[in-house]
C-alpha cells in the first residue's frame, strides 16, 4: 500500500493512472475505521482497477472546535486495516496542505444543506461538499462510495456533482449494523458501556418506525410521535431531533406517498449518534390489463330464454 501525504504528488500520481486508462474507485473517510468504512473499501477495490482511500479529519465541516478536538483518531490501527483490505494508496493529507492560508474557494450546495443536520451544525455541509470537491479533483475517480448511514451528506454530495458536472459515478451503500442494530460509527467508541447499551434504542425506534409504515400508516407525524416516544423510553438518550421528510428534497411531507426519510440526531452523554430508514410506498399496481376477451364477434346471441 502506498502512501501519499502531498496533494499534488496524489494528484500527479491519479493523473499518470487515468493516461494509462486505470480506473480509481475513491472512498473519503476521516479515519477511525470500522466495519461500515471496510465495506466501502471492499466495493472500491472490487469495481475498479486501483481503490484509493483518502484519510483526513477535515476542520472544515466541524462546526464545533471541542468536537473536532475529541473526534477518534488512531493512525496505526488505520494503516493495519487498510492493508489487509488491500488499498492501494492511502491519501492522508496535512491540514495546512488541503487548506492553504491564502484559499478563498469553498463549495456550497445550498437547498438540501438546509434540513436536519444543516440546520443545527452550521457550516458542516459546506465543509463536506468542499474537501469532497478537493478529493475529486486530486484522485480523478471513475467511481466514489460514499455510506448512506450518512443519508444527507449522500444527498448534498449528489446535488454538488450534478451541478457542477463531476465526472465520477457516485455509488451509495448501505449501512453496516453492529450485531444488535446499532449503525457502526466512528463516533461510538466513545460511548461509555451503558450509553452503548442505551443507544440501540435508536435501531428500535426506526424498525418501529418501518413496522408502522408496513401497518399502513401514511402519517408522517403519527410516525414522528411513535419513534420520540420510543427514544422517551430510553432517559440515557437526549433528542436533537426526529423528522420524517421527503427522501429526495428533505423538506417536510404531509403524506407519505413517496419515499420517505425518518431522520434522527440523539446525544448519548456528549456523543452525536445519527442514523435514518427509508419508508417507500409500494408502487401503485399498473392499471390490470384489459381482459383477453377474444374475438367475440363469433358468441352466439344468447336467447333471453329463462332457465
Ligand atoms: P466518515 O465519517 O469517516 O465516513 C466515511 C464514509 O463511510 C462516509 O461515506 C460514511 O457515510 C461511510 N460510513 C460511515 N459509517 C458507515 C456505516 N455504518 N455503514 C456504511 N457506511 C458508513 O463521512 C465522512 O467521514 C466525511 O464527512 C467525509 C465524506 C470523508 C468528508 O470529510
Amino acid at each position: 500500500m502506498k502512501i501519499i501525504r502531498e496533494p499534488h504528488e496524489m494528484q500527479q500520481t491519479a493523473l499518470t493512472l487515468r493516461d494509462k486508462a486505470i480506473r480509481i474507485g475513491l472512498v473519503p473517510t476521516m479515519g477511525a475505521f470500522h466495519d461500515g468504512h471496510v465495506s466501502l473499501m471492499r466495493r472500491a477495490k472490487s469495481e475498479n482497477d486501483v481503490c484509493v482511500v483518502s484519510l483526513f479529519v477535515n476542520p472544515l465541516q466541524f462546526n464545533d472546535p471541542a468536537d473536532l478536538a475529541r473526534y477518534p483518531r488512531n493512525e496505526a490501527a488505520d494503516l493495519e486495516i487498510a492493508r489487509s483490505v488491500g488499498v492501494d494508496i492511502l491519501f492522508m493529507p496535512s491540514v495546512a496542505a488541503m487548506y492553504p492560508p491564502d484559499a478563498q474557494t469553498f463549495v456550497e450546495v445550498t437547498r438540501v444543506s438546509q434540513p436536519l443536520c444543516g440546520g443545527r451544525r452550521p457550516g458542516h455541509f459546506r465543509g463536506v461538499a468542499t474537501v469532497v470537491a478537493k478529493l475529486f479533483m486530486l484522485t480523478l475517480p471513475r467511481r466514489a462510495y460514499f455510506g448512506l448511514k450518512d443519508y444527507q451528506q449522500c444527498r448534498v454530495i449528489a446535488q454538488m456533482a450534478r451541478d457542477l458536472y463531476f465526472p465520477p459515478d457516485l455509488v451509495f451503500c448501505p449501512t453496516v449494523r453492529e450485531p444488535d442494530g446499532l449503525a457502526m460509527s466512528s463516533r461510538n467508541v466513545r460511548l461509555t458501556p451503558e450509553e452503548r447499551r442505551a443507544a440501540t434504542v435508536l435501531p428500535r425506534a426506526l424498525e418501529l418506525a418501518q413496522a408502522c409504515f408496513a401497518a399502513g400508516e401514511t402519517n408522517p407525524t403519527v410516525i414522528q410521535t411513535q419513534v420520540r416516544e420510543h427514544l422517551a423510553t430510553e432517559p440515557r438518550a437526549r433528542v436533537e431531533y426526529v423528522e420524517v421528510v421527503n427522501a429526495q428534497t428533505l423538506e417536510p411531507l404531509t403524506e407519505i406517498a413517496e419515499p420517505a426519510l425518518v431522520a434522527l440526531a440523539v446525544w448519548f452523554g456528549d456523543v452525536r449518534l445519527i442514523d435514518s430508514v427509508m419508508l417507500t410506498p409500494p408502487k401503485p399496481n399498473p392499471a390490470p390489463p384489459a381482459p383477453d376477451l377474444g374475438d367475440i364477434s363469433d358468441i352466439p346471441h344468447r336467447t333471453n330464454v329463462p332457465s
